[in-house]
């Protein structure tokens, strides 16, 4: 796996590569890259600015960045200066004169009032969807007077909770172990451990709209398919969810078998938002969990979640490109009917609880107008296998 750290601090860099050094992730910097975009910290949190560094630097270089920003927030200064750390001493201020004007600042205040946490978010994007953020803090307190060479920026006049060195006293090794960013940085491994090494494409459409047309056409080109909605189904057949649904809505969703009949099940829920509240509490984590499991076990490059309800349920966040199907309202209804699946007031309530078509497209990164012939949805999927394989 490759990472491009979305800095051009090199003081970071050297530590989170310290970090990084026995794990099978190749890290690159600036200096690795040709052409390097502008960072720019203009946002108001240390979050804001440290995601829109990694998205950055993740969509220039079409690889997964990683960006950190951090702050020192001293107790005595009311949490000043936080995410003005970097300018404290103004535009192009040096670690130096930052130090001085912080001592300065502190003059009067006793040694036991001292206290500061520094604060580092961390942000991971893949410059689409997928994206991540940690946090790590490390509480100490400002001493008087400058101690120590290593380090950067305020650790000279850090002392960490627990020792009589500051950050500039450690080394490398034992600053990574307690400091805010060797904290955030424990958490990004684990992250990236679980990173999918595939593309993950979202498709999701309302009913009639040919959604599972066109998953078929994916799977044809060499997707693999993860139908989410399938998931669903199977987890109604499991006993504890049949016992758990039973629970809130009682033996009149079973069939003469004694299972779920999914056709009862609908008519309660599509009647009504807060059921179908409750039976999502039961059923959407367990999906989600699958379509992870899933994830984790396939060997394909791209893989294409099949999601009725990919945007209502929030499961965007999961992928990294959303591809919906669209179709005209009359080309829906006379499928639907066609198939003869629903009757009238399913429809209705099932069309209900959906995004409105033209919601879903606003939020698309592709859409496929599958109004006309197989051939030409086809054509459509093809060119967008294309650009995303
Ligand atoms: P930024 O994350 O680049 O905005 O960094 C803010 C400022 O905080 C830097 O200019 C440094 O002066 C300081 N800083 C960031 N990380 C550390 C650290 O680990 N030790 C000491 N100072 C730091």
């Amino acid at each position: 796996m490759e990472l491009v750290l979305a800095t051009r601090n090199e003081d970071k860099i050297r530590e989170i590569k310290e970090a990084f050094q026995n794990l099978p992730i190749r890290i690159l910097t600036f200096k690795d890259l040709p052409k390097f975009p502008l960072l720019v910290e203009d946002k108001d949190t240390l979050y804001g600015n440290a995601q829109v560094k990694a998205r950055t630097v993740a969509k220039f270089t079409q690889k997964i960045a990683l960006a950190d920003d951090t702050g020192l927030e001293v107790e005595a200064l009311g949490g000043a200066p936080g995410v003005l750390s970097s300018r404290f001493a103004g535009k192009g201020a040096s670690y130096e004169d930052n130090n001085r004007k912080l001592l300065s600042l502190l003059k009067k205040v006793p040694l036991q009032k001292r206290r500061a946490t520094f604060r580092c978010v961390m942000v991971i994007s893949n410059g689409a969807r997928r994206e991540r953020a940690v946090e790590g803090t490390c509480q100490g307190r400002i001493i008087r007077r400058r101690r120590g060479r290593a380090g950067f920026g305020y650790d000279p006049i850090f002392e960490p909770q627990g020792y009589d060195r500051t950050f500039a006293e450690l080394s490398l090794k034992e600053k990574n172990r307690i400091s805010h960013r060797g904290k955030a940085l424990e958490k990004v491994k684990k992250i990236l451990e679980k990173w999918p090494k595939s593309r993950l494409i979202g498709l999701t459409g309302n009913i009639g709209c040919g959604k599972t047309t066109v998953a078929h056409m994916f799977e044809d080109l060499g997707a693999e398919v993860i139908d989410a909605d399938e998931i669903g189904h199977q987890l109604l057949e499991k006993e504890n969810i049949k016992k758990r649904v039973v629970g809130i809505f009682t033996e009149s969703v079973l069939n003469g078998k004694g299972n779920i009949s999914r056709k009862k099940l609908r008519n309660l829920v599509f009647k009504d938002k807060k059921k179908l509240e409750k039976l999502n509490s039961i059923l959407h984590l367990l999906i989600v969990k699958e379509i992870k499991k899933k994830i984790k076990a396939s060997p394909s490059n791209l893989i294409v979640i099949d999601a009725a309800v990919l945007l209502e349920a929030g499961w965007d966040s999961l992928v990294d490109k959303i591809l919906v199907v669209s179709t005209p309202y009359h080309t829906q209804l006379k499928r639907i009917k066609e198939k003869g699946d629903f009757s009238p007031a399913e429809i209705k309530g099932i069309m209900g609880a959906q995004l409105l078509q033209s919601e879903k497209i606003k939020r698309a990164d592709f859409v496929i107008e599958n109004e006309g012939s197989v051939d030409k949805t086809r054509e459509q999927v093809r060119k967008i296998w294309e650009k995303l394989k």
